[in-house]
């Protein structure tokens, strides 16, 4: 291939370098452009703009393929858990036992919080979204711990491990903490012995006075749901993370950026929307054909439906549906909501508004009705996307701060009112 692109702009010829990624993807490098043309590009929504070149995450959106580090996602789900995929996603290789075992002992060190972190989590006034009290306890978490939260890169890198550790930790305390909290509840204490997930679902919902285990089907479930969240490339909150770590900051106020940029319902909110969707549907009598109709004349979204990215089946979503057939059996419940959204599905399958769209569905579609079923309020589904996608973040954040050398700083085209006379001021 000729590795050079021309643009012609009037009577001038620029001649660009063209990149080529590891699964030949090409991308035409516009660095140069505005030096040699005084030219910027335009994308809205970045749809067709590669913002850096990373090696944590590969996806092929027309071909349903997502892959951490090369291991494809179906293989990691059904031979790997959360944790060793954490882990091969922060340090791009799969862990030796020892390795896995002092990554799992570092995150299990860190399960209890500070006291100041439970305070702020407390002060948030009653009615802060678990998404909002996650983004402040994260800011806290990093107050407590001046040495892992420098801006110093250097520094910063060198403490990585610890602080990496540490929030993966953290961000299912604080989840549970203000969980018991609003319930007037005491949170139980963790317990090294257990799993990540384990020591979650037991802060979250057990009482020391609890004669029952949680069942091996729940933690597994949950450790599924993690793994296939874990990361999806540059995507709302990812890129935001990126954005606030090519300034310079620290991990801390990086993920506290990424959680408030998942907390929208056309990102990581879609898997609460997608619950309070099918519950209307199911209130209002409807078998889904109504809402579709809606959807389809843009009244209103199908929610769990459609992907930037994906223009195929979303392959989480794939995993994930199975998922949901098995963790219901297990757990012995039967979901009006499951059938709706079947329907939903089977139907605009063959709709040809959602057909010629490529809208398929994505992985919020039946994480949804999993999490409530293992008891989750469905305020609280983003915050599990954010546990989850904690581990993806920390990989970025480290990419960048190894390698990034630039600030992240995007132009515009101005379309706002041109020089205007100084007497409108001073007429007010
Ligand atoms: N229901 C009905 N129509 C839709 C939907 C949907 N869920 N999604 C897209 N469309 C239509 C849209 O109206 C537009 O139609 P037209 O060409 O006639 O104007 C066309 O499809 C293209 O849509 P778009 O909004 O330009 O596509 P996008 O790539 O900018 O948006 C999306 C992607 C995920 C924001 C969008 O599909 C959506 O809003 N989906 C519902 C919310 C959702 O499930 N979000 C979770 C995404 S997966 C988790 C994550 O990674 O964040």
């Amino acid at each position: 291939m000729d590795n050079n692109a021309t643009l012609t702009i009037g009577d001038n010829d620029f001649t660009l370098n063209m990149l080529e990624g590891a699964e030949s993807e090409l991308a035409i490098d516009i660095s140069q452009l505005r030096k040699q043309s005084k030219v910027i590009t335009f994308d809205d929504g970045y749809g067709n703009t590669g913002s850096c070149e990373s090696k944590v995450t590969f996806i092929d959106g027309d071909k349903g393929i997502l892959r951490y580090r090369g291991f494809d996602i179906a293989d990691l789900a059904n031979r790997s858990n959360f944790l060793e995929t954490s882990y091969l996603l922060i340090y791009g290789e799969l862990p030796t036992s020892i390795e896995l075992s002092s990554f799992t002992e570092r995150i299990s060190s860190y399960a209890d919080l500070p006291d100041d972190v439970i305070s702020v989590i407390k002060a948030l006034p009653a009615k802060t979204h678990p998404m909002g009290v996650l983004a402040s306890a994260m800011q806290a978490l990093g107050g407590t711990y001046p040495q892992f939260c420098t801006n110093n890169r250097k520094t910063d890198l060198e403490t990585f491990d610890e602080s990496a550790a540490l929030i993966m930790s953290a961000m299912r305390t604080i989840a549970s903490t203000r969980h018991r909290f609003l319930q007037n509840e005491v949170l139980p204490k963790s317990n090294p012995a257990n799993s990540y997930c384990e020591n979650f679902l037991n802060m979250m919902f057990r009482n020391d006075s609890d004669s029952t285990e949680i069942p091996p089907s729940v933690e597994s479930a949950l450790d599924l749901i993690f793994l296939l969240h874990a990361d999806h490339e540059q995507n709302c909150s990812t890129s935001t993370c990126r954005m606030i770590a090519s300034g310079g900051a620290n991990p801390f106020a990086s993920l506290a950026g990424g959680v408030s940029a998942l907390w929208g319902p056309l990102h990581g909110g879609a898997n609460m929307a997608v619950i309070k969707m099918l519950n209307e549907i199911h209130e209002a009598g409807d078998d889904g054909s109504r809402f579709i109709e809606s959807a389809k004349q843009g009244k209103t979204r199908l929610m769990g439906f459609g992907h930037r990215v994906y223009r195929n089946y979303d392959p989480r979503a794939k995993i994930l549906k199975s998922a949901c057939d098995d963790a219901l059996e297990a757990l012995g419940l039967s979901s009006p909501i499951l059938s709706i959204a079947r329907r939903l599905e089977e139907e605009a399958l063959k709709d040809s508004y959602f057909v010629e769209r490529k809208l398929y569905p994505n992985v919020d579609f039946y994480s949804g009705i999993i999490l409530q079923a293992l008891g989750f309020p469905t305020d609280m589904f983003t915050v599990l996307f954010a546990i989850g996608r904690a581990p993806g973040w920390l990989a970025h954040w480290k990419e960048i701060a190894e390698n990034g050398k630039k600030i992240h700083r995007p132009r515009q085209i101005y379309q706002g009112h041109t020089l205007r006379a100084y007497q409108e001021l001073e007429n007010r």
